[in-house]
């Protein structure tokens, strides 16, 4: 028999000033998200149980869901397991085999008691939503037992045989994308979502914690590096491009390796990083800032994206050749983007004269939309006005003001319905320079959520038709 705990429990600390100590020690802002783990903390407090919902924290990848989970661990003197659920497609890997199979083993939630070694810890159920299924059985339908209260006292694993207690465990989960979380697994779970950071905001995570972090595990001291404010923007602006700061942290980390082996050699005693020397340390820049185009183009549009990894720009291409009225599409482009992208061009077709545009261009001309980067695969339909956009601005030759970001679903009639991710939307086109932002009406009181510091330096025009959107974007026609 597995060596597994079947009593011995951690003394609970639920104390929620203790909490609330630790949490803003290892986070740097997070206040709502903060605030609301400590609710549910001392919901937990007052009934004196763990029960009740599963905490889920959503979020694009290093924005600190893992480390906050290990903070509230800590904060409850408990020991703390994690498993990874990402690709588990089959129930046995969550309630294990028989044993009358040859390698047969324990599930993953037993094998993560048994790392535990008590039978109260805070156990974080990873990319929960990555999770899938296949022929060999459902494994959301084991989830459900095990995060049911009702049912866990008595989880059932194939492999020990006797019922094994759940319901001391407090789980919490983290997922990227909760629209792939089964439904019934999501109704057990109090969301918290933790949306990406602004600028600013990494910059002092970066100066108050990655910094302090990386010197510690390579050894070094304050005195030995130091890296300057302006230095620290720079990281940010010109070597990271993400929602999260797992890449700041990784660079960081690549400056406290070069500057341990500076020193170390003896070529230098200590090594102050600014803003100048910064190149040498990390090499040439990866990004460019301000990724606005230089001039007003013709045919490229800027549009607004929402991915699993947090917001992003997105240049959408259109050129016309002489031809019989093709409709090439490249860019890695899901099919509900090729949807929009064919009803954001019978649109056009069929405003052709209000637009002044030669009502046959559709048979005298090929139309090529391109959505760079190519390899990136990219869906959804709130590009349909960006791509509609950049098709009227090629066959009209009216240029697009480079300073606007548009996001936005349309229909047939040029109608514009509203979009999901403005908040990370908006902090992405504030991180690329942008400063106009057109929104579907419909989106209007999403607007509030975005922090304040990036809100007010972005106008924001709410749309509800495409020819509106076009007023905005384009260029007055040169007659
Ligand atoms: N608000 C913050 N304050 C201080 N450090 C932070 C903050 N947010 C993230 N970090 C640090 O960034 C790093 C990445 O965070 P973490 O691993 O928790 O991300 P994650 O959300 O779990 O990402 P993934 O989805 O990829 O698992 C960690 O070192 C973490 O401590
Ligand atoms: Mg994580």
């Amino acid at each position: 028999m597995i060596a597994l705990p079947w009593s011995d429990a951690s003394d609970d600390q639920l104390d929620i000033k203790r909490s609330e100590t630790i949490l803003n020690r290892d986070h740097e802002g997070l206040e709502s998200v903060k605030e609301r783990i400590l609710e549910y903390l001392a919901v937990r407090q007052m009934t004196n149980s763990l029960r009740g919902p599963i905490l889920c924290l959503d979020g694009p990848p290093g924005v600190g869901k893992t480390s906050l989970a290990r903070s509230i661990a800590e904060s409850l003197g408990r020991t703390f397991v994690r498993i990874s659920l990402g690709g588990v497609r089959d129930e046995s890997e969550i309630r294990g085999h028989r044993r009358t199979y040859v390698g047969a083993m324990p599930g993953r939630i037993i094998q993560g008691m048994k790392k535990a070694g008590k039978v109260n810890p805070v156990f974080l159920l990873d990319e929960i939503d990555k999770m899938s299924n296949d022929f060999r059985g459902d494994p959301s339908a084991a989830m459900l037992e095990v995060l049911d209260p009702e049912q866990n006292s008595t989880f059932s694993d194939h492999y020990i045989e006797e019922p094994y207690d759940l319901s001391n465990v407090l789980f919490i989960a983290t997922s990227n994308d909760l629209g792939s979380i089964p439904g019934p697994l999501r109704d057990r779970m109090e969301v918290i979502s933790i949306p990406g950071y602004t600028e600013i905001e990494k910059q002092a995570i970066a100066k108050n914690h990655l910094i302090p972090k990386q010197l510690k595990e390579h050894g070094l001291t304050k005195s030995q590096v130091r890296i300057n404010d302006e230095a620290i923007k720079n990281i940010v602006r010109y070597y990271t491009r993400e929602a999260g700061v797992r890449g700041l942290e990784r660079e960081i980390a690549r400056i406290c390796r070069r500057a341990a082996k500076q020193i170390v050699t003896g070529e230098k005693k200590s090594v102050t990083v600014s803003a100048k020397t910064l190149e040498t340390l990390l090499g040439k820049k990866k990004h460019s800032y301000g990724q606005a185009e230089k001039k007003n183009q013709i045919g490229v549009a800027t549009g607004l994206a929402y991915t699993t990894v947090g917001g992003d720009t997105l240049q959408i291409e259109v050129s016309l050749s002489p031809g019989k009225g093709k409709l090439i599409l490249t860019g890695k482009l899901g099919d509900v983007m090729k949807e929009s992208a064919q009803t954001a061009l019978s649109y056009v077709r069929s405003k052709a004269e209000e637009f002044k545009i030669d009502p046959e261009f559709h048979e005298k001309s090929d139309i090529h939309i391109h959505v760079p980067e190519g390899a990136v695969p990219k869906d959804g339909p709130s590009a349909g006005v960006t791509i509609a956009t950049a098709l009227v601005s090629s066959l009209t030759k009216r240029p697009i003001r480079r300073e606007v970001g548009m996001t936005g679903e349309i229909t047939l009639r040029g109608r514009v319905l509203p979009i999901g991710g403005v908040k990370e939307k908006s902090l992405s086109a504030h991180r690329a320079g942008l400063t106009t932002i057109i929104l579907p009406e419909a989106n209007e009181r999403d607007i509030e959520d975005i922090p304040e510091s990036v809100r007010s330096e972005l106008t924001f025009k709410l749309v509800s038709d495409a020819e509106e959107v076009l007023a905005i974007a384009l260029e007055e026609a040169s007659e």
